[in-house]
């Protein structure tokens, strides 16, 4: 089966600054995402990264190029447009999750899901469903962010950044700030997801987390330097992590 393109981006450009402190990041960088895929944006730090993901996800603006987002020209909408788009299509888990601190857990959720169905009951079903399969015993959805540990968080997180049925989830270092247990469970999560044809779109310099992608893209020089099939994740996954060795190596990591 031929593999959809859920986003194409074409001839983007972006730079930060004017004049003599211009700093070009890509002048001319081309990319397609496919649906169902779990993609890994790798590369070195200041690269790019983190750039390309706010430009894919209409977080920012790129300041040229074309981006098809599942049939708009994202780069087109004006910043209100924009903001509904990414209410409707986009998942965000980054490096800190920023809970609601007066609202416990479920209702940081229920306040997620509001924003684009008017269906509570429902959004309050699948949120149990949700916590479930992250692993968030019943106890502590009543709990605020102050009452449960970093890695709870982050599920939570996760389970907010999923309750609209994003069709791009986008993570940019999911697990930067986890000791090794809470990142497997969280990577567990992300796993489960793709598993249920969730689509990701997955930045990180961690090679573990990396692994549980399908395909791997290294940006480099301003480009999509290279690419990496890697297939899907199996828990015992030697030839996959030698495979992703070789490749980062070649791409001069
Ligand atoms: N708002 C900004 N203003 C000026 N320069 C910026 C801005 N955001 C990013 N940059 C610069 O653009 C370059 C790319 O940044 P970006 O955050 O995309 O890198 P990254 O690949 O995500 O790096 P890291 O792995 O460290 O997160 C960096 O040199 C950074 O300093
Ligand atoms: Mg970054």
């Amino acid at each position: 089966m031929e593999k959809q393109a859920v986003i194409s981006a074409k001839h983007l450009k972006k730079a930060f600054g004017k004049g003599e402190s211009m700093q070009v990041i890509y002048s001319d960088l081309n990319i397609d995402i496919y649906k169902g895929d779990f993609t890994v944006i790798m590369g070195s730090s200041g690269a790019g990264k983190s750039t390309l993901m706010y430009s894919l996800s209409g977080m920012d603006k790129p300041d040229g190029g074309e981006i098809d987002f599942d049939g708009t020209d994202i780069t087109k909408l004006n910043n209100d447009k924009l903001a509904v788009f990414r209410r409707r299509q986009c998942g965000f888990v980054f490096q800190q999750i920023y809970l609601i601190e007066k609202m416990n857990l479920m209702d940081n959720v229920i306040a997620a899901g509001v924003l684009t169905s008017k269906d509570r009951e429902g959004i309050k079903n699948r949120a149990k469903e949700l916590f479930s399969l992250v692993n968030i015993p019943e106890n502590t959805w009543r709990k605020t962010s102050s009452q449960i540990s970093g890695g709870e968080a982050q599920r939570a997180g996760i389970v907010r950044a999923v309750i609209n049925s994003p069709n791009v989830l986008f993570a940019d270092e999911p697990t930067g700030a986890l000791n090794s247990a809470n990142s497997g469970a969280v990577l567990d999560v992300f796993s489960s997801l793709y598993e249920n044809g969730q689509s990701i779109v997955m930045v990180t310099h961690d090679k573990k987390s990396a692994l549980r992608g399908n395909r791997i893209l290294y940006i480099k020089d301003g480009k999509i330097y290279g690419e990496c099939d890697l297939g899907k994740y199996e828990p015992d996954h030697s030839e996959r992590t030698e495979k992703l060795d070789r490749f980062i190596k070649e791409m001069g990591w």
